[in-house]
């Protein structure tokens, strides 16, 4: 009783979940009537001499890093391409009206265009699909993390600015192929700064774009750069490198009116010495490191220690010969005095000793041994 009710109950369930056969929606339809003989590895052009022009535009959305130890430049930049796919055309009044679908980017022809600088393909999110109007307008939309090979120009670190290229050509195909051209006006793309986040180290100047065809192996191939024109944002170095630099110096210079005779000024000196290696030290990471010409702020760090270093011999110097030079006063005044004493022949020199005597007295009044002449004290 309990088993029949329940298989009763169950087709029931069984009716009702079986639906009837759908009518294929008019989207469904349009995919599987364009992609019914399109071949994918084929370039869609219906006369094979004809060539096929990509139409492409870039916008620079952020700097992400610049390197100069590995010579490359980190970017994320919306990619555009625009092309003709003579075998997607259709007529919107056979599907519904509809006049633009998207399609899998596997089932289509996509050309190989790619930018000859990357070094890495970083970390660029896949976009499954293209978009596609009823003329043949294939719309390829995605945004890239491009890592690019540059030439970078350290040398005015932290003023600087760097020109990196990206050279966007189809890798195999030759101009009578894939011929390029830019999908907006040359000026709309070198001054598009709206997309740009503006906040980071690195301010864009401007984008020019300039196409070309280069001679390989008697093909020639189209290609499109953009020059990508950044300028650095100086004033955090200014800030972390320079001034605190600029203030150790100032440092050792007003520690030349310690006195010199305790011993402190060198002490002095010499802990400025080691807060400024301490310093070098924590900065080794920031200052770009290129190895074929050393920025000229890497020469200002290390004329400044030269110039503390220097700065210390000096005072140690100093210090040297003022002690050198008491004793000899000394030696002298007391052998002046023993003359005076026992000696009445040699009246001038007694003179001359005396006259020594005094002007010791005269630049020390308090007659201390410790005290240097205030002269040397300027050492
Ligand atoms: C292809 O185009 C060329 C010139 O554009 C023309 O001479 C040639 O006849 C065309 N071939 C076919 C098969 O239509
Ligand atoms: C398809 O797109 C291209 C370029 O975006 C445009 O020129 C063309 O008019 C469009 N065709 C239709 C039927 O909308
Ligand atoms: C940037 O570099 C390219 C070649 O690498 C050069 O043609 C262009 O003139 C440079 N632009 C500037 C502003 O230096």
């Amino acid at each position: 009783m309990d088993v029949t009710w329940l298989m009763l109950l169950f087709s029931v369930y069984l009716a009702e979940c079986v639906p009837e056969k759908p009518k294929r929606s008019a989207l469904n339809q349009l995919t599987r009537t364009l992609l019914r003989t399109y071949d994918c590895g084929v370039r869609p052009v219906h006369n094979w001499t004809s060539h096929t022009t990509i139409h492409i535009d870039l916008i620079l959305q952020s700097v992400l890093d610049v390197d100069g130890k590995t010579q490359s430049m980190t970017t994320n930049i919306w990619y555009r391409q625009v092309w003709t796919d003579e075998f997607l055309v259709w007529d919107p009044e056979e599907f519904d009206g509809i006049t633009e679908i998207s399609l899998s980017s596997d089932a289509i022809w996509i050309p190989d265009v790619i930018v000859s600088e990357f070094v890495d393909e970083g970390k660029s999110p896949s976009i499954p699909y293209v978009y596609v109007n009823s003329s043949g307008s294939v719309k390829n939309n995605r945004p890239m993390q491009v890592v690019l090979a540059c030439s970078l120009e350290m040398y005015a670190f932290p003023f600087d600015k760097q020109n990196c290229s990206l050279t966007f050509r189809s890798w195999l195909h030759s101009v009578k192929e894939i011929d390029l051209a830019l999908l907006r006006s040359a000026e709309a793309i070198a001054n598009d700064q709206k997309e740009f986040m503006n906040d980071g180290e690195w301010e864009l100047l401007s984008v020019p774009s300039r196409y070309w065809q280069i001679h390989q192996d008697d093909t020639d191939y189209a290609q499109i750069q953009f020059n990508v024109l950044i300028r650095r944002r100086p004033l955090l170095y200014v800030v972390g490198l320079l001034i605190p630099s600029i203030f150790l110096m100032l440092v050792d210079v007003i520690s030349f009116y310690l006195p010199l005779n305790s011993g402190t000024r060198i002490a002095f000196k010499i802990s400025i010495l080691l807060g400024y290696t301490v310093f070098r030290v924590n900065l080794t990471d920031e200052l770009p490191s290129t190895a074929v010409r050393t920025p000229l702020i890497g020469v200002f760090f290390a004329v400044c220690m030269a110039m503390l270093m220097l700065s210390l011999i000096k005072s140690i110097l100093v210090v040297k010969l003022l002690h050198h030079s008491e004793k000899e006063v000394k030696q002298f005044s007391v052998s002046a005095c023993l003359l005076d004493k026992y000696s009445s022949a040699g009246q001038e020199f007694t003179e001359s000793a005396l006259t020594s005597l005094k002007t010791l007295e005269f630049i020390n009044p308090s007659g201390g041994e410790t005290h240097a002449p205030k002269f040397m004290s300027q050492g």
